[in-house]
């Protein structure tokens, strides 16, 4: 599978790749948003609504575990923070059928057992910081090519390979 690495030097670079991200998803697309706490999921998954014109705004509210927004197609977002490790995703009730009509960005997605981390569908954003400098960058495995063809137009990216 191809594994990309990118720098995100600034809000801005992530809202670019938010951009990026948006204009690859098709309907039923998953994408798990990995990384700790103030990495920039919720960052990341507000710029790819932005991109899908989502209504309303993508927020990190503390008590909702599934928030259903309107835009160029449905989008679910999913905080799994308060979930404990190993909760099944479909019972508790994260995944559901109609997201195959939409697409579903889920926070915190180590969380969940019986979620596909692989697949056609499935796009998989690792948000890393690194503590000595504060650095952050974004390792993306399982884009479509589309994806990767917009990678290359906003940032160069730090490192790429097979993985
Ligand atoms: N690329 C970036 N550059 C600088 N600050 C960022 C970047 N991405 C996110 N942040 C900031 O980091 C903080 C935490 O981001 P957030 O998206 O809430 O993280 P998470 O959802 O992973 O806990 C926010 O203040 C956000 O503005
Ligand atoms: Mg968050």
């Amino acid at each position: 599978m191809n594994v990309v690495t990118i720098a995100l030097d600034s809000l801005a670079a992530t809202t670019a790749l938010g951009a990026a991200i948006g204009a690859s998803l098709r309907p039923g697309d998953r994408v798990l948003l990995s990384g700790d706490l103030g990495s920039g999921k919720t960052t990341l998954a507000r710029s790819i609504g932005v991109a899908l014109h989502a209504e309303p705004e993508l927020t990190s509210p503390t008590f909702i575990l599934v928030a259903e927004h309107r835009g160029d197609l449905p989008i679910w977002h999913v905080d799994a923070y308060r979930l404990p490790v190993g909760s099944d995703a479909l019972r508790a009730g994260v995944i559901d059928e109609r997201q195959m009509h939409g697409v579903t960005l889920i926070e915190w997605p180590e969380h969940l057992a019986g979620l596909a981390d692989e697949g056609p569908g499935i796009l998989h954003v690792h948000l890393a910081v690194d503590d000595r400098n504060d650095a952050r960058s974004a390792v993306i495995r399982g884009a479509r090519p589309d994806l990767h063809a917009g990678l290359s137009t906003i940032v160069d990216p730090s490192e790429s390979g097979r993985g």
